[in-house]
């Protein structure tokens, strides 16, 4: 018998997405499904998917719904459609008042009721399938009220007297906190106690709190990261709560989606190639370079940037380094992505420095995404923290050395490379500053300048295997634990 899942979140690749949140999403969501789970994935019917053409098709007996948050009556309709590239269903929330707008995330008033609809939808269309989830698994603060509501508002239906419920935490310092005027959304009524009274006193809720606090596991989605945010220093002021969990937290690193991201099968490259033939890697780069206007010698190195421009990631650090590196070394630089105006306004200005050294692409490009992890000799993520990350993992598997801070899913993913004994995937530093980061950029450029070495590094980080296969396993065993065998 297989287990029964629920699975809420806000992303979904490729559907809605910002952030490896999505990517997570699709690939665990498939992988559970892949091994026989009947796995019902929830998530909004955003604009954007609405006009992505995805065939989907109104489910009958949910239709014209209605859920009432604190003074609020929502009216929702639930559609379902195959993920891309699966059999597997997804449930869609249909509540244009809520998510008929651009855009996954807002800073509307609404933002709290956006997610909490979500979360209670889910549970409440799980009722009306008279589908007895073994799992309620909920990811991030979006939907991190599920365990709460579980233990309260849906107490009462013996559908759900068996459920336990799983928090996947994919970066602590999104929480999701607002007014405390937003507690009485949740209907809790007698049971308002159970919500953390010391931050409703000081005037807030704060979301991902409650799913540490009420979920039956806590994951995270590296084995480092779980350490670390028992700390003052990455707990984001939730460390406290978080220790106190102890062994119901834990850390799985996240997989990668080698159906999409393989470089011998991979549909958006310009050439394929594999660890045996890197000359389709070659193509790759004289391709990227031509659509991105850069003049590459045969022997400069072609770092990589594929970011959302936030604090976490380190871009910081790039704005002393990467200028006096590029005056230094043979080297140039491509970078996509966007968010903050200071990571924007360095770039576009490093373009206008350097012409035909760098190349920066505002905005969020799937395909260039690609282009840039096959066409880059090494890549860039020096984050000053990093749950998991994905672009490390994409990194090793297309032969492009990942160049990393040892912290999170970085350290659990890349080894540093030892020129002595030839072990290693990478190049890792360890503190946080510009001093450190244009060491470890040099250490790379010297191993590329050194071809045995440089091959070496190439053909230890493509026999890498971080796939779903053996990652969804280990949720499989966490499931297991809770609920026994399916
Ligand atoms: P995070 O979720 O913190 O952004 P991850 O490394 O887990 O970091 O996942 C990021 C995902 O988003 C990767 O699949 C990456 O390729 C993708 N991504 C990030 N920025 C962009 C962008 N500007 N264009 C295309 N894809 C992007
Ligand atoms: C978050 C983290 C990232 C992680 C992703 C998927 O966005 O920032 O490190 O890989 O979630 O779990």
């Amino acid at each position: 018998m297989p287990h029964r899942i629920l699975f809420i979140t806000a992303e979904y690749a490729p559907l809605a997405k910002t952030g490896g949140l999505a990517d997570v999403s699709a690939a665990l969501s498939r992988d559970l499904h892949r091994r026989g789970d009947d796995v019902r994935v929830f998530l909004p019917w955003y604009a954007s998917i609405a006009a992505s053409g995805l065939e989907t098709w109104p489910v009958d007996f949910l239709q014209d719904l209605e859920i009432t948050l604190g003074v609020h009556a929502y009216r929702y309709s639930v559609r379902t459609g195959s993920a891309p590239g699966s059999d597997l269903n997804l449930y869609f929330i249909d509540c244009p008042a809520l998510y008929g707008r651009p855009g996954i995330y807002t800073e509307d008033e609404d933002e709290s009721r956006r997610f909490l609809l979500l979360t209670r939808a889910a549970l409440e269309c799980s009722q009306r399938m008279g589908f007895a989830p073994h799992i309620v698994h909920c990811n991030d603060w979006h939907t991190a009220f599920a365990p709460l509501l579980l233990k309260t508002l849906y107490a009462w239906d013996g559908l759900f007297a068996a459920t336990r419920s799983v928090l996947t935490i994919h970066n602590v310092a999104y929480q999701g906190v607002f007014g405390a005027a937003h507690a009485a959304e949740l209907g809790l009524g007698d049971a308002s106690w159970l919500l953390h009274q010391q931050d409703l006193a000081e005037g807030r809720v704060n979301t991902l709190l409650h799913g540490i606090l009420y979920a039956d596991l806590v994951t995270t989605v590296s084995p480092t990261y779980a350490a670390e945010i028992c700390t003052p220093e990455y707990g984001a002021g939730l460390d406290p709560f978080l220790r106190s969990r102890g062994g119901r937290l834990v850390g799985i690193l996240n997989g990668v989606d080698y159906d999409e991201w393989d470089p011998s099968r991979d549909r958006l490259l310009p050439a394929r190639y594999d660890a045996h033939d890197l000359s389709g890697k070659l193509e790759c780069r004289r391709e990227l370079a031509e659509r991105t206007g850069l003049a590459l010698g045969t022997g400069t190195m072609l770092l990589g940037l594929v970011s959302r421009f936030v604090d976490q990631k380190g871009i910081d650090l790039m704005i002393p380094a990467l200028p006096a590196f590029l005056r230094r070394q043979d080297a140039a630089v491509v970078a996509l992505g966007s968010g903050e105006a200071r990571f924007e306004e360095f770039f576009a200005a490093l373009e206008r420095e350097f012409p035909g050294r760098v190349a920066y692409h505002k905005g969020y490009d799937e395909p260039l995404a690609h282009w840039i992890e096959a066409g880059s000799d090494a890549f860039m993520m020096p984050s000053r923290y990093e749950p998991c990350g994905l672009n490390q993992m994409y990194s090793l598997r297309y032969g492009t050395a990942p160049i990393v801070r040892r912290t999170g899913g970085l350290a659990d993913s890349v080894a540093h490379y030892d020129r002595a004994d030839g072990t290693g995937t990478g190049i890792v530093f360890d503190h946080y500053d510009a001093a450190s980061f244009g060491w470890a950029l040099d250490y790379a450029a010297g191993l590329h300048r050194e071809a045995a070495h440089w091959r070496r590094l190439l053909g230890n980080a493509m026999a890498k295997n971080y796939s779903w296969e053996r990652q969804g396993a280990l949720y499989v065993e966490e499931y297991t634990r809770l609920v026994g065998p399916a």
